[in-house]
């Protein structure tokens, strides 16, 4: 089972005056594939020195394997989650978001308006989400069976890609 930490970047959330529904729904997808156990989850505002203290710390204990973030990827003054993750991550992954994007742009022109980022520090894959709970589901939804062989390649659990 891989370890996933759930960070939900929400001023509004954090404060108490709005029920989180995006954290919950990625909790719900991962659980759902059987392959995957919610180790940490915290709605924290949109604050990058908190989003950046909870990623390292997360990832330099080891405590999770995949971090997924919501909320904080568009244009709000705040919005501050990719700026987060980059500072934490040692290499980042384009790809990921590249996907999320191309894929979400079939769905809602909108998608273009979405900055999310995403990459590795230590052991840990981090990737964010837009916020709505329709976002994440059509984002997690899209990229969550390709995670399990790159957390195997960055845990070196799978040496080398299956060539099929
Ligand atoms: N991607 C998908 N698949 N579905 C969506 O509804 N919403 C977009 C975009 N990506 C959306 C999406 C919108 S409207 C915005 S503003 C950006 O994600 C950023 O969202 P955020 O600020 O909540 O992170």
């Amino acid at each position: 089972m891989f370890r996933v930490g759930i960070i939900t970047a929400s001023d509004k959330g954090s404060a108490g005056q709005r029920e989180d529904l995006s954290g919950p729904a990625i909790r719900r997808m991962v659980e759902e594939t059987g392959e995957y156990q919610v180790a940490r989850y915290v709605v924290l505002p949109d604050d990058r020195e908190k989003l950046r203290d909870t990623m390292a710390a997360w990832c330099d204990q080891g405590l999770v394997d995949l971090i997924l973030t919501t909320g904080g990827t568009g244009f709000a003054p705040r919005d501050c989650t990719p700026e987060a993750t980059m500072d934490v991550c040692q290499k980042l992954v384009p790809g990921i978001p590249e996907a999320m994007r191309q894929m979400s742009l079939a769905i809602t022109p909108r998608a273009m308006l979405s900055r999310a980022a995403a990459g590795i520090r230590e052991r840990t894959l981090i990737v964010n989400l837009p916020g709505s709970p329709k976002a994440v589901e059509e984002n997690l939804g899209f990229i969550l069976p390709q995670l399990r062989h790159g957390l195997e390649i960055l845990e070196e659990k799978a040496s080398e890609c299956a060539r099929k």
